[in-house]
């Protein structure tokens, strides 16, 4: 059976979209299919290529048991619309970022929004950490936890 390709998008790729990976891998992982999915996460901006996740978001992600060990890179849409089935950003401007990157509408019918299998919750984005506090981290892992349960859903519902 073909593996489920999944590509999460935030701007910069160390806070929202790698944290993003670690808890749907570490879901399949839970449920015992890893071995179907392969997961990976870019950002809209190449600003941070080769770094490690923001220190911050590591230490919150890791106090709920998450590892994270991805390394930023920006989304290369000639490879990435193609290798990936599905493309999910984090916010609003992601996903118009996205939406101008895809070169057709297969490309355009690939990219979601992660608050869209986040349920009857109130969230619409999975807002920006970067220049907040310790709240804005947490709320981040908070809608992340609720949107791939949401996502697994959705991707296993066949
Ligand atoms: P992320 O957070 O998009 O969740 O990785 C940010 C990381 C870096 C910047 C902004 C947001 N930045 O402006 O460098």
């Amino acid at each position: 059976m073909d593996k489920i390709r999944i590509l999460f998008v935030c701007l910069g790729n160390i806070c929202r979209s790698p944290s993003a990976e670690a808890v749907m891998k570490a879901l399949v992982e839970k449920k015992g299919v890893a071995s179907r999915f392969d997961i990976d996460s870019a950002g809209v901006i190449g600003y941070h290529e080769g770094n490690p996740a923001d220190a911050r978001m590591q230490r919150h992600a890791k106090k709920r048991g998450y590892n994270l060990t991805s390394i930023s890179r920006p989304v290369k849409p000639a490879v990435d619309f193609n290798n990936f089935d599905i493309i999910i950003g984090m916010d609003d401007q992601n996903i118009r970022d996205l939406l101008y990157m895809a070169p057709d509408d297969d490309a355009r019918n690939k990219i979601y929004k992660m608050t869209s299998f986040a349920g009857d919750s109130q969230w619409s984005e999975v807002p920006d950490p970067y220049y907040g506090g310790d709240a804005g981290f947490e709320l981040v892992l908070d809608i992340l936890e609720v949107s791939c349960e949401g996502l697994y859903g959705f991707l296993m519902k066949d």
